[in-house]
């Protein structure tokens, strides 16, 4: 008997987050306090501008008060640390995000590092990578906390559990893997090299795709009674958007399983939100 898994409904929850973020926004509005984000764009990069619009979109709908600001491709870092430096000394900005990937010719390191601290709400600062890694988190990267949140709801406990991680990057692989170590699963990292994948993923009790690539965990590669996370957003040539699992086919092996879309995507944004507004509430006292 084969049993199709539960769906972890992230639209769902991103909107009942959200609706409770609202009287947060408007205690701290009432204090003088409205929560505010600055987002920074450099260049033409048609997704990243569709995200940084989406942040923006968001901010607006939860009452925060937000900036955009927007460079060409070949301008000088300077320029960008100059306003970093104007956001930072801001009363009106708690957060601070520079969307990524950055043009090659800046030092992606050196503008994160420019940010302070107390506006970091992507979390990418070493400051805060390293509070997250001695398991003392002071603002947590966006998709991985969001995918904390799908674990909660779910009821699902990380402790003891095999995670395997498909991915290492800064963004997510890296952040997710230390939040599985703090939640007390045993953790495995895979990247693009890694030999002999399948046998890592047929062992994880809970897998997080992480690749960027349509399609790219099959349901042979999965332990049955998964828990299947597909944080992959991928445009195919139809203009469809599909993740990182073959959706169709893994719901017949895993337990539990976020589609695309409507799974980690909306929480992403929904958790820079959380964060920015946990950043005006800190301001604030
Ligand atoms: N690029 C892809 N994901 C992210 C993210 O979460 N934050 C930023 N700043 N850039 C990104």
């Amino acid at each position: 008997m084969t049993m199709t898994a539960q769906i972890l409904d992230g639209k769902t929850l991103a909107q009942t987050l959200r609706a409770g973020f609202r009287k947060r926004v408007d205690a701290l509005a009432a204090q003088g306090h409205r929560p505010g984000l600055a987002v920074i764009l450099v260049g033409e990069d048609p997704a990243s501008k569709v995200y940084v619009n989406n942040k923006v979109k968001a901010c607006e709908d939860a009452g925060l008060y937000s900036e955009k600001l927007v460079y060409p491709v070949n301008v000088a870092p300077a320029v960008v640390l100059d306003k970093i430096a104007e956001l930072n000394a801001d009363p009106k900005v708690h957060g601070i995000l520079v969307q990524l990937p950055l043009p090659a010719h800046f030092a992606e390191a050196a503008v994160l590092e420019a940010i302070t601290p107390k506006k970091d709400v992507d979390g990418f600062h070493a400051e805060n990578v390293g509070a997250l890694a001695q398991g003392n988190p002071c603002f947590i990267p966006c998709t991985p906390y969001g995918v904390m949140k799908m674990f909660e709801q779910g009821g699902i406990d990380l402790s003891g559990k095999e995670a395997v991680v498909i991915g290492r990057s800064n963004i997510v692989g890296k952040p997710m893997a230390l939040l599985f170590i703090n939640a007390g699963a045993t953790v495995t990292v895979c990247n693009s090299r890694t030999e002999d994948l399948k046998a890592h993923t047929r062992r994880a009790d809970i897998l997080v795709a992480a690749v960027g690539k349509p399609r790219f965990v099959t349901a042979d590669m999965l332990k049955p009674g998964a828990v299947v996370i597909d944080v992959g957003i991928n445009r195919l040539p139809d203009g469809k958007l599909c993740g990182d699992v073959d959706f169709d086919a893994a719901k017949e092996v895993a337990s539990q399983i976020t589609p695309v879309p409507g799974g980690v995507g909306p929480m992403t944004i929904t958790m820079l939100l959380a964060n920015t507004i946990e950043a005006a509430e800190r301001e604030a006292g």
